[in-house]
């Protein structure tokens, strides 16, 4: 599976997702135990947000990354109501105190906003930018035709647009993978396992994700990982979240599996494609 080099780092395309840790004080020696699992077996990207636990995901990944830092790609999110253009300045440097670091490497406007104007909220990103404070910029939940308008309004790039994409949710491939192969805008697919890795998936699901996950020796959390991954949907990295370390093992393997033509036939006939892209909706 292929790996990119991102200023200097080597990101591969399974990240670390972090919603709903660091929530809790009891749970927080075994989600640091899990993350470490994860950039011990390569995950070297992690995803969080200001808005995950009140800031406690933050504060989380600050810790597990001590000692690690140069070598994590950290990418953190401006939740929508704070994204005017001194709003995303100061809630970058309140995230960056969190995160005991002095730059994130990718910063996402969390959703479309219904109370800032684009225009306001790629100000203050290009702001952050420029300034050094992020490597690189980018947004989430964003359809095709806003993420477009996104881009008319800087002349930087836009690095990623994080979007909920899965087996279970392929949405982005009526007009945002499209989108994003010409624009060269890195996807980032988020709940890559949602519905997906469950025990109430219908049966003739399982049994394609499990054909296919034994044709290979690996779990079936793999096997979704390496679908959302495959070469087709273009750049792509996807960020499972995984708070047991058993899951992060199994999520790892994806990283040395290449499904064949008959593996994603057989998974896109169980799992058939969305009609329409995803909605716009703004927070
Ligand atoms: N931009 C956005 O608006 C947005 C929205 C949603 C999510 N995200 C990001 O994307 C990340 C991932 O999405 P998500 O957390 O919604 O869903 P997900 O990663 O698809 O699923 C997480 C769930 O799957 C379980 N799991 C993980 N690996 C497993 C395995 N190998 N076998 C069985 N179960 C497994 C986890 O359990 P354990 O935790 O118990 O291991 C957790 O309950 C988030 O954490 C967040 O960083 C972004």
């Amino acid at each position: 599976m292929g790996w990119t080099t991102v200023s200097g780092k080597s990101v591969p395309p399974i990240g670390q997702g972090t919603w709903k840790m660091g929530a809790s004080a009891e749970a927080q020696a075994d989600e640091i135990a899990a993350l470490k699992k994860g950039f011990e077996l390569g995950l070297m990207l992690v995803d969080t947000a200001e808005m995950y636990a009140d800031g406690g995901s933050e504060r989380l990944v600050g810790e597990a990354v001590a000692g690690l830092r140069d070598h994590v790609f950290i990418t953190t999110k401006i939740w929508p109501a704070n994204a005017s253009r001194a709003g995303t300045l100061a809630h970058l440097e309140a995230s960056l105190k969190r995160l005991r670091t002095d730059y994130t490497d990718l910063y996402l406007l969390h959703w479309p906003s219904k109370t800032h104007p684009l225009e306001e909220s790629m100000a203050g990103l290009i702001d952050v930018l420029e300034r050094g404070l992020t490597r690189y910029i980018g947004v989430s939940n964003f359809p095709a035709d806003l993420l477009e308008e996104a881009e008319q309004l800087t002349d930087h790039r836009i690095f990623a647009n994080q979007v909920s994409y899965s087996l279970m949710a392929r949405e982005p491939e009526v007009a945002l993978i499209p989108y994003a192969k010409t624009h060269r805008v890195t996807l980032m697919a988020y709940s890559p396992l949602s519905g997906v890795v469950d025990p109430t998936l219908d049966g003739a699901r399982q049994d394609a994700l499990g054909s296919v996950a034994s044709r290979h020796d690996v779990s079936s959390s793999a096997v979704a990982l390496a679908w959302v991954l495959r070469q087709e949907a273009g750049p792509m990295v996807t960020i499972p979240k995984a708070s047991r370390v058993e899951h992060v093992m199994h999520n790892a393997q994806a990283l040395r599996v290449r499904l064949t033509d008959e593996d994603v036939d057989l998974l896109n006939s169980a799992f058939p494609p969305a009609k329409r892209d995803i909605p716009l909706e703004r927070l």
